[in-house]
């Protein structure tokens, strides 16, 4: 007798599974099928994430459940229909290439569906997920996290990516320790989940001023939390890591992951650099003590005289004064 849980989860993978029957074996699969390909996925990688599709016709999900004789009662608490006026359900997700979402057990728990006929679906969301059921609660969950968990063990670093496009683009280009958030920002529960596993998080959001916000909050979260070592990768024009694999080729992505990166100091030199107007003096004496506040949360003193350094060239002040400001608001924080 299994419990209520457990067949919620069998009618997710029923659901997975004939979604992504449609997508690859059916007419009506073919044009999500064309978009899917011209984006760059292979066979091989919409197997890997079981990626599916759920046409127009609204009952037909309905109609293949009940015929594998899961009960009307249970369908109404998956999320995976809305209910009419009268009582009737319809699929919540149609005309939409479907990405299941796993648990961190490999169980699939929800979908995101995305749109791909734009002019079709004026004013649509342009991914839909599944509501909070009893299976699912999108700040628990992190896209991919059952399948990188080996590769995050091994490379002792996890990738935070914005979208699901670029975890799975970056999967395909070799890069298999991404995971994605569900389109919010980092939850706790989520930076709990990482670290279990490691404390090296690499930072990857898109690389518009959404995505450089995106990574500013995402660090001082991260921050908070004890001992992780953050990196920061930047993608240049406003691309996201699917874009710049699409343009620049897997080499340059993989280069970049392994040799491109920032520290999460200087990364926040450049953040607090960019809304300030440097030439005012005192936009400028207020972007010093900005720094020097980020300077107490670098531990190592190879790395802090480093900055020290850099601080003192650009703005031609002595390192004694500096370091003097330093030790004054050291003890000020204690
Ligand atoms: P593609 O356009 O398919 O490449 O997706 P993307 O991941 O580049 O999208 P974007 O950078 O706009 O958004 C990042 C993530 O936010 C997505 O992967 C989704 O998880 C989420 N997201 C984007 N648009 C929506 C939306 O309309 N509704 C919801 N709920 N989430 C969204
Ligand atoms: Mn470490
Ligand atoms: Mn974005
Ligand atoms: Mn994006
Ligand atoms: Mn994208």
């Amino acid at each position: 007798n299994d419990s209520t849980k457990e067949k919620l989860i069998r009618i997710h993978e029923e659901s997975a599974e004939l979604f992504h029957h449609i997508l690859l074996n059916t007419k009506i699969g073919e044009d999500a099928l064309a978009y899917l390909t011209q984006r760059g996925l292979t066979r091989d990688i919409i197997d890997t994430f079981n990626i599916g599709f759920a046409p127009r016709e609204r009952t037909m999900l309905q109609q293949y459940l009940l015929g594998k004789n899961s009960e009307q009662e249970l369908l109404g608490k998956t999320g995976l229909f809305v209910e009419k006026d009268n009582g009737d359900l319809l699929d919540r997700f149609y005309n939409r290439i479907i990405f299941p979402i796993r648990n961190q057990q490999g169980k699939t728990v929800a979908f995101s569906g995305r749109i791909f006929q734009q002019e079709a679906d004026e004013g649509a969301p342009k991914y839909l997920n599944s509501p909070e059921t009893q299976l699912f609660n999108k700040r628990t969950v992190l896209f991919n996290f059952d399948l990188a968990r080996p590769s995050i063990r091994r490379e002792k670093e996890v990738i935070l990516f914005e979208g699901f496009m670029d975890v799975i683009a970056a999967w395909k280009a070799g890069v298999t320790n991404g995971v994605a958030s569900m389109g919010t920002s980092l939850t706790n529960e989520q930076i709990h989940l990482i670290d279990r596993v490691t404390d090296h998080v690499l930072i990857a959001y898109d690389g518009d001023p959404a995505g450089i916000e995106a990574t500013k909050r995402a660090s001082d979260l991260l921050a908070a939390e004890t001992n992780f070592d953050i990196d920061i990768i930047r993608f240049s024009e406003g691309m996201d890591p699917d874009e710049h694999i699409k343009k620049n080729g897997a080499d340059a992505f993989n280069e970049l992951i392994a040799h491109g990166r920032e520290t999460l100091f200087g990364f926040k030199m450049a953040y607090y650099r960019k809304s300030l107007n440097l030439s005012n003096e005192s936009e400028r004496l207020g972007y010093i003590e900005k720094i020097l506040a980020e300077l107490l949360s670098v531990t190592s003193a190879v790395e802090r005289e480093l900055y020290f350094k850099q601080l003192a060239n650009e703005f031609e002040l002595s390192i004694d004064s500096l370091k003097e400001q330093f030790q004054q608001k050291f003890h000020d924080s204690r």
